[in-house]
């Protein structure tokens, strides 16, 4: 979908469909759509009084001009109340205006004025970002097979501003939007590709493809390398797979950055999660093709960064492996060696992420970095705790995980602070190693961040457990499609850009 700005009045612009907003609660339109409710004979003003349409978030009312206007539809958008409007509200309802729009036959083109501004004190470039940004995601479509070629779609959407002067700003706001779109976009699609074809390799192909388009610089390492490093979880938890893990590291060091200590993101990419000898049940595995979300937002919050020219000096860091039984396959019984000598125990080879993550956290100490953040679908016991509403939250530092959680504020992707108390660590003594890679049931997600927080020496991190929010489940808001959610490439753009 395209989008546009240009000067002019909604009310005189020819296309399917309009998209007009009412703040809840407001029974006499105003502004856009007041001149659209008087060129409809009060056709707004009839619903509302009559209790169909309340301006309620998420709700729409859609009319037919029958020729009273140069378009064909109006959609009247609820933004919900005034006192609450804000980016997360206006996203929002870009996303339900070009979701109800992409389900009607015969609308490709749309016309739109901006959500909710000319009324509060909103800084216009923020609105008009939340615009492009909420209208781009929604208008998404996953990857099919094959793909369909005649699919009915909405190709182009403008936004009309009447006053000349705002046009620039919005611009501005537009292009910024487009471009964090284009990273959630591209997490989405890693997620939703089926796992016999993004395996690792495809995983980097992919990236190298998408680098090689940006200033960020791409680097890949294979098994050989790894074996080298001394990377022994990592190779553990890939040899039962005839696919070869790779570890993806993208940087982003726009000018005069060279001397800053760098952002370090590494991503959980396990492309397919069987569970390997402590196998999983069958009924529902397929959605373990999802267990590399972490690294598909880390890939993705790289391309914002570096087409968002975000001041800052970043790397981030993929690791993709899969996980699968078989003859080679490692072994719960196991003693694994990490690259910085630390050994574990394998109890369950079903907990294979933070077996990955901890020769990671290892290895990015060569960086020296100012701080480092890990995403990954860890463990089921996250979803119990917050269900699909919020990732957990972990950190060894109260700065950084303060940061990380206006990070997630600002950009609605939640995560919400979990505790680290020291004794959650006596639940991972091995008898025969360092730690193990499994404590009981009880807090399963806590002895899983104690586990990662082991192997990180010299820098403050913190830890997003995100296995239940990288599906759109029942509960979300139906602004966006459903399958991947792309979360997380929002949240680490906001951290890198706000990082102090
Ligand atoms: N990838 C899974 C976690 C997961 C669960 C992601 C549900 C998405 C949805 C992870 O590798 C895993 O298997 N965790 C185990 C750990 C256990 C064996 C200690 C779990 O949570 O059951
Ligand atoms: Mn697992
Ligand atoms: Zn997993």
């Amino acid at each position: 979908m395209e989008l546009h700005v240009i000067q002019g009045d909604i009310s005189a612009f020819a296309c399917d469909a309009i998209v007009v907003n009412l703040f809840e609660g407001v029974m006499r339109p105003s502004g856009g759509a007041g001149a659209v409710d008087r060129a409809l004979d009060g056709a707004i003003f009839h619903a509302l009084a009559a209790g169909d349409f309340s301006g309620k978030s998420g709700s729409a009312l859609l009319l037919y001009t029958n020729g009273r206007l140069p378009a064909t539809r109006v959609l009247v958008v609820g933004l919900g109340p005034a006192a609450d409007f804000d980016f997360l509200a206006a996203r929002k309802a870009a996303g339900v205006a070009v979701t109800y729009l992409k389900g009607l036959q015969g609308v490709h083109t749309a016309g739109a004025i901006l959500n909710g501004a000319g009324i509060g004190a909103q800084d216009l470039t923020e609105m008009a970002r939340a615009f492009a940004l909420g209208s781009q995601l929604a208008a998404y479509q996953p990857p099919e097979y094959p793909p369909k070629e005649e699919r009915q779609t909405l190709d182009s959407l403008t936004l009309v501003e009447l006053n000349a002067s705002r046009v620039a700003e919005i611009t501005a706001g537009m292009d910024a939007g487009t471009k964090l779109a284009a990273g959630v976009r591209l997490a989405r699609d890693l997620v939703n590709e089926p796992p016999n074809i993004l395996v690792p390799v495809e995983f980097a192909r992919r990236v190298q493809a998408m680098a090689a388009d940006t200033r960020l610089s791409c680097e890949v390492l294979g098994e050989a390398e790894m074996r080298e490093l001394g990377m022994g979880l990592i190779l553990g938890v890939s040899q039962g797979s005839h696919q070869e893990a790779q570890l993806i590291i993208l940087k982003h060091e726009p000018p005069g950055t060279e001397e800053q200590a760098p952002l370090v993101f590494i991503g959980k990419g396990i492309t397919f999660d069987t569970g390997g000898i402590s196998i999983k049940p069958s009924a529902g595995m397929d959605e373990m093709k999802t267990d590399m979300a972490g690294a598909a937002a880390v890939m993705g919050s790289m391309l914002a960064l570096s087409t968002l020219e975000i001041p800052q000096r970043v790397f981030g860091l993929a690791i993709c492996v899969e996980n699968m039984p078989g003859g080679n396959a490692y072994r719960p019984g196991d003693i694994l060696t990490n690259i910085k000598g630390k050994t574990a125990e394998i109890l369950n080879t079903d907990a294979e992420g933070r077996l990955i993550l901890s020769d990671c956290l290892g290895f990015v100490e060569r960086y020296q970095p100012r701080a480092v953040i890990d995403l990954a679908t860890l463990t089921g016991a996250i979803g119990i705790a917050l269900g699909d509403q919020a990732a957990g939250l972990f950190s060894n530092d109260e700065d950084w995980e303060q940061q990380v959680v206006a990070a997630a504020a600002a950009s609605g992707d939640r995560a919400w602070p979990m505790p680290m108390y020291a004794e959650y660590a006596d639940t991972i003594k091995s008898d025969m190693a360092q730690v193990k890679n499994t404590a009981d049931r009880m807090a399963g997600v806590s002895s899983s961040a104690k586990f990662l927080e082991h192997f990180t020496e010299g820098y403050p991190w913190a830890h997003l457990d995100i296995a239940y929010m990288a599906l759109r489940g029942k509960g979300k808001d139906s602004s966006e499609p459903k399958g991947a959610s792309g979360y997380g490439v929002q949240l680490l753009t906001a951290l890198a850009a706000g990082s102090n």
